[in-house]
């Protein structure tokens, strides 16, 4: 299993603490959520803070953007060293062509898709992206419920990558602790974003290893 700890989650209060930890664990992306205040209702942090923790966080970014018009940012985040850029599909009208301007900038090309937008929208697009972010709770914080009907998603999510010879991974963000990362991965998860699960413990490179050997 893979782990994407969310620094949505981090005391930026003490970010030399969060970082150290995070360098020192088995995490493999560092997932960035990036929040405009109009795809959803909060706002976050955008290409300062990035380009600062880049410099100092050895894990490749895993850039999730809850933005409008998300094409807008692919060369910047090129230039900043995103490896991954995920935009959502209910914001992205011209997906085909954004998804192209992804892999032309150099970088993975993932999909995100809220609770009640269906997978069929990602059909005629599923063999060209790497990842698909099946979102777990409904986007805009951290610390939220599971939503447990997305379930049967990530399971149906995957027959489609599989029946249509795709490679995307999946991933899935929002309300992962222990148990539900359990679940997800026996419903065919490939990486577990954690935000309060993982900032949250008294011991947060503990916690990364164990949701890395579900
Ligand atoms: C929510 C974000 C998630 C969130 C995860 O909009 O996309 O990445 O930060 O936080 P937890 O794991 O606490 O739900
Ligand atoms: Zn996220």
């Amino acid at each position: 299993m893979q782990v994407a700890p969310s620094i949505l989650s981090a005391d930026f209060a003490h970010m030399e603490r969060e970082v150290e930890w995070l360098n020192r664990s088995e995490a493999d992306w560092l997932h960035f959520d990036v929040m405009d205040g109009s795809f959803v209702p909060n706002i976050s942090f955008g290409f300062p803070v990035m380009a600062s923790l880049k410099k100092a966080i050895n894990k490749p970014f895993d850039v999730h953007l809850m933005v409008v018009r998300p094409e807008q940012w692919v060369d910047r985040l090129a230039q900043l060293g995103a490896r991954m850029m995920t935009v959502h599909q209910e914001v992205s009208p011209n997906l085909h062509r954004t998804i192209q301007q992804i892999h032309e900038a150099g970088m993975l090309a993932g999909v995100a898709i809220n609770p009640a937008t269906p997978i069929s929208v990602l059909e005629e697009v599923i063999k060209d992206i790497d990842l698909v972010l099946i979102m777990t709770v409904n986007p805009g914080f951290g610390g939220q419920k599971f939503i447990s009907s997305m379930l049967d998603k990530v399971r149906r999510m995957k027959e489609m990558i599989v029946s249509r010879g795709g490679h995307a991974l999946i991933e899935c963000d929002g309300g992962v602790n222990l148990e539900t990362g359990r679940q997800l991965k026996e419903a065919g998860v490939d990486i577990l974003v954690t935000g309060n699960t993982a900032f949250k413990a008294p011991d947060p490179v503990e916690m990364v290893r164990q949701l890395k050997n579900l």
